[in-house]
C-alpha cells in the first residue's frame, strides 16, 4: 500500500468503535491524525494513546452538525499538521424504531448527524482542497443500511442512502480539482453503536434477549461472523493513500458478504 506518512488525516466520530479503529491504524502507517468527536474527553484519550504509541494526532471537540465547529475542526487540523489531505466523515448516530413509530424529532436526529453532517464535512474541506490547489480525498461512512432498507432503522437507512447520493455528487462536482470522493458500507460490527440498535429492538418489544438482533443480522454474513472495527482498516487505507487515486463516487461494501449489489 503506499505510504500515508505525514498526510493529515481528519476523522470524525474517531472517540470509538470503526473511528478509533481507523485512526490508530493510520496513525501507524504515518499518518498525522486529527481525531474529532462530540465527545471531547474520549476523542482526546484514543489521540493520547497514538501519541503514547509513537504516532502523531491532536483532539478536537466538533458536533458535525454546526457548521462552524467543522469549520473550526479543519482549521485546527491544518494550524497543526500544515494542510488536509483526507477527510473521514465517519461520525453517525443509529436508531431502532418500528416504522410508524418513527417521529420528525426521530428523523431529524439521525438524518441531521448523518446526513447534513457528512455535506457539512465534505463542504468544508473541499472548500480547504480547493485553497490548497486541489487534490485531497474524502471517505464517507455508509453502510449496508445505504443499499438496503431494513424495517426498524427506516430513517437511519435514508440518511445512509443520503450519503451515497452526497458521494456520487461531489464526486462529479469536484474531479477536475482531482479530489476523489468515496465511500465504505460496513456490515454488522461490533461497537457501541449495535448496542443502541440492540437495545431499541429489545425495547421495541421485536426481541426478547439481549443481543438477538445483533446475532440475527450478523448470521447473515456469509463469511460467518460479525465484524469487529479492525475489518474496516484495510478498506480506509485504501482510499485514504494514492491507491485509490482513480476511483471517485464508489461506496464499498465491506460486510462479510451481507449484501451483494
Ligand atoms: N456498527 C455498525 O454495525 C455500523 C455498520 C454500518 C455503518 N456504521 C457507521 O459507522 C460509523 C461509526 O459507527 P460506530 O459503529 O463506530 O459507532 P460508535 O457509536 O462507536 O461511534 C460513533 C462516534 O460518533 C460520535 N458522534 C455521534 N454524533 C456526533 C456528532 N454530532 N458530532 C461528532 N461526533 C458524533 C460518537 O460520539 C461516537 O464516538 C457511523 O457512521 C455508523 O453509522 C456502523
Amino acid at each position: 500500500m503506499p505510504s500515508l506518512k505525514d498526510k493529515s488525516i481528519v476523522i470524525t466520530g474517531a472517540a470509538g468503535g470503526i473511528g478509533a479503529a481507523i485512526a490508530k491504524a493510520l496513525a501507524a502507517d504515518g499518518g498525522r491524525i486529527t481525531v474529532a468527536d462530540l465527545s471531547e474527553a474520549a476523542a482526546r484519550t484514543v489521540a493520547g494513546e497514538i501519541t503514547a504509541a509513537g504516532g502523531t494526532a491532536i483532539a478536537v471537540a466538533v458536533d458535525v452538525r454546526q457548521r462552524a465547529q467543522v469549520r473550526a475542526l479543519i482549521d485546527q487540523a491544518v494550524a497543526a499538521h500544515g494542510r488536509l489531505d483526507v477527510l473521514f466523515n465517519n461520525a453517525g448516530v443509529a436508531q431502532t424504531r418500528p416504522f410508524l413509530d418513527i417521529t420528525e424529532e426521530d428523523w431529524r436526529f439521525v438524518t441531521d448527524v448523518n446526513a447534513l453532517g457528512v455535506l457539512i464535512g465534505m463542504q468544508e474541506a473541499i472548500k480547504t482542497f480547493k485553497a490548497q490547489g486541489g487534490g485531497g480525498k474524502i471517505v464517507n461512512t455508509a453502510s449496508i443500511a445505504a443499499k438496503q432498507g431494513y424495517e426498524p432503522l427506516a430513517h437511519y437507512c435514508a440518511s445512509k442512502f443520503a450519503v451515497v447520493a452526497l458521494t456520487q455528487a461531489a464526486a462529479r462536482a469536484f474531479g477536475k480539482e482531482q479530489i476523489t470522493v468515496n465511500a465504505f458500507c460496513p456490515g454488522v460490527v461490533a461497537t457501541d453503536m449495535w448496542k443502541t440498535i440492540d437495545k431499541g429492538f429489545r425495547d421495541s418489544g421485536l426481541t426478547s434477549h439481549d443481543n438477538e438482533a445483533f446475532d440475527t443480522f450478523a448470521a447473515g454474513a456469509v463469511l460467518g461472523r460479525p465484524s469487529t472495527p479492525a475489518d474496516l482498516v484495510g478498506v480506509a487505507r485504501f482510499l485514504a493513500s494514492s491507491a485509490s487515486d482513480f476511483m471517485t463516487g464508489q461506496s464499498l461494501l465491506v460486510d462479510g458478504g451481507m449484501v451483494f449489489t
